[in-house]
């Protein structure tokens, strides 16, 4: 358990709004801040954040909790490691526990190998005998001045050089091989995993070097070798290069495919582009870039596979909010091979005149039909007015309009009407979908599921969720209410967790807040508490309602004594069922 110093800490450094908005677009209105949940799928705010209560709550879900709760939900991380993760950010120690310890020397230790090995691999490149991989750097246009920046290096042809000097410098055989940097031999021998390899390390944003892409030399094995993910390094959550391009001055990021597009990109004075490590887009890379920049530019290969990951890269970033504009390469397979053949001034212009996405998909219809063909021209019109559907600002769809009205010699207000028709149809079809996701998401969400005591009885839950709310913000009337309600009048056993907590706390002299509860109860009742908090920033709870609600829970629990269901005949099991179905028409 943490110490109340320590959450309290952590409580006042990370403010929910700050670190909610590096995840979520929030927008302030009045007390309280909204955006698109990030926990499920819409098209309409329901995510709130309450600064006052340091608490977020979605309507649409119903995920909830504190600043803890949030980071362990978006970053998908177990409690201790979302604590570390926070206080790492605000620059807080986390109080001793020897197991900490060990993780947190783990990681350090692997990140200090790493910035040897960084250093080993640019040292072998500049020293006798990095000779050859000098000049296929040199060939492939990289001046020293960007193999620094990078911090480019070679892994020799040698099978034990990295993995010699790191166990000269003390680290072990496991240390080396959960680094992903050396591998055990089916005799026992550890050897180097990279051999005769250009040496790309990946930097995280805080400096360190997290991992390695490896680019082949000579004929052995795959182009290029990534290192997998370790204790300090997963690969749908960094990107190469953003410890260099966060800095950049442009107001958008060029995310490519490849390391070597990245550099040349840089040599160029593109130093706003990135690129995934060797995997197709991430939403948490998504994300990520959201946190710097709401424009990217996609800018693949040309080929099949590079146009396909266009696709999908293009439909994860319209999720996080980010626009895209598509880099269609002429007479080229890559970025690198571009600015090679054309230099640095023509990729600007490229880059200037770039089609936005939707100009992207008519130009696609262009290539794809003949609009001399009747029928294909047809084709042509009924997907350029889904392509229209899609676009929310009715002047940007009426320039297209008018614009493709004109390219095929058809009557604009007729297209125009078939537009609206379609995007009326689409509406009613989307808000029904979307309910339809809320509500399987509410079925299936870990907040009512498995609470069958809430299910069977709502309004006993809510008036318990009433009371602990009250309680929350009048600790003074603790005595008032415990006198009346006990744990066994609240209903469901997730209130009934939150009330013994909070009563506990209460008695302790210490004052209910989320983050010291996070830590100390169930997911879905922090969530559930989140939902309470959510309501008394909204609405609030009155004196008078809470004698109510005291009412209704102390006759549900003579009710339910009166009749133990263990107890009841098959006769009059069958008239209890019969009561419950009643009670709730
Ligand atoms: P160059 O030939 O050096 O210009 O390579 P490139 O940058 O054009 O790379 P390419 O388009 O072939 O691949 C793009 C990215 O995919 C690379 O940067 C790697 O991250 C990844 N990749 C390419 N080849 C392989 C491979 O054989 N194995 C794995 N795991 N990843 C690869
Ligand atoms: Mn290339």
């Amino acid at each position: 358990m943490l110490n109340e110093a320590f959450l309290s800490e952590l409580r006042y450094k990370c403010d929910i709004e700050s670190v909610v908005s590096r995840y979520v677009g929030i927008k302030r209105r009045g007390k309280i801040l909204t955006g698109l949940c990030p926990f499920h799928l819409e098209k309409s705010p329901s995510f709130t954040v309450y600064p006052d209560t340091q608490s977020f709550y979605c309507f649409g879900c119903g995920a909830g909790g504190d600043v803890i709760t949030f980071i362990k939900k978006i970053e998908n991380l177990e409690y201790m490691d979302a604590v570390r993760m926070l206080a790492e950010q605000a620059g807080i120690e986390v109080p001793d526990e020897r197991s900490d310890d060990l993780t947190k020397n783990k990681r350090i230790r692997m990140l200090e190998m790493n910035r040897l090995a960084g250093r080993f691999f640019y040292d072998s490149l500049m020293g006798e005998n990095g000779k050859r991989a000098r000049m296929y750097l040199a060939e492939r246009g990289l001046s020293k001045n960007i193999v620094n920046r990078f911090g480019i290096g070679f892994a020799d042809e040698n099978s034990y050089s990295l993995v010699n000097y790191l166990k000269a410098k003390g680290y072990t055989n496991d240390e080396i091989k959960d680094a992903y940097l050396g591998k055990i031999s089916q005799k026992g021998y550890m050897y180097d995993i990279f051999i005769n390899r250009i040496m790309f390390p990946i930097i995280d944003l805080r400096g360190g070097i997290i991992g390695f892409g490896g680019r082949r030399l000579g004929e052995n094995g795959p182009k290029y070798l990534n290192s997998s993910d370790t204790l300090v390094y997963k690969k749908s959550k960094n990107l190469f290069a953003l410890n260099i391009a966060k800095n950049t001055k442009r107001d958008e990021l060029i995310l490519c495919e490849g390391y070597m597009d990245v550099v040349s990109l840089h040599l160029a004075g593109f130093d706003n582009a990135v690129a995934t490590l060797g995997t197709a887009l991430t939403e948490e890379q998504a994300r990520l870039i959201s946190t710097y920049t709401n424009n990217a530019v996609l800018s693949y290969d040309s080929d099949e596979a590079g146009q396909k990951a266009t696709k999908r890269a293009v439909t994860i970033f319209d999720k996080t909010g980010i626009k895209t504009k598509i880099l269609t390469i002429p007479n080229a397979k890559d970025p690198d091979e571009f600015i090679k053949k054309y230099g640095a001034e023509k990729f600007e212009i490229l880059l200037k005149n770039t089609n936005t996405s939707t100009e992207y998909e008519i130009q696609k219809l262009f290539d794809t039909y003949d609009i001399e063909n009747p029928e294909q021209k047809i084709e042509f019109l009924q997907k350029f007015v889904s392509i229209m559907v899609a676009i929310s600002n009715p002047i940007r769809q009426e320039v297209y309009i008018g614009e493709i009205a004109r390219k095929l010699n058809t009557d604009k207000s007729v297209l125009l009407a078939q537009v609206k028709l379609a995007v009326k149809k689409n509406t009613s079809y989307n808000e029904k979908k979307e309910i339809n996701n809320i509500h399987t998401f509410i079925e299936t969400s870990p907040l009512t599921k498995g609470d069958f005591e809430k299910q069977k009885f709502p309004k006993e839950a809510l008036a318990s969720e009433r009371i602990i709310g009250y309680l929350w913000n009048n600790p003074d009337k603790l005595t008032y209410i415990t006198e009346k309600i006990t744990p066994e009048h609240i209903v469901s056993e997730f209130n009934r967790e939150l009330y013994n907590v909070i009563t506990e706390r209460i008695s302790q002299g210490l004052l209910p807040n989320l983050v010291s509860l996070s830590g100390v109860v169930t997911e879905t009742a922090i969530g559930r508490m989140g939902e309470i908090l959510s309501y008394l920033n909204e609405k609030g709870i009155a004196d008078a309602e809470v004698d109510e609600y005291i009412l209704l829970l102390q006759e549900h629990k003579n009710s339910k004594s009166k009749q133990d269901i263990g107890n009841l005949s098959d006769k009059d099991f069958e008239n209890y069922l019969n009561t419950l179905a009643k009670n709730k028409m």
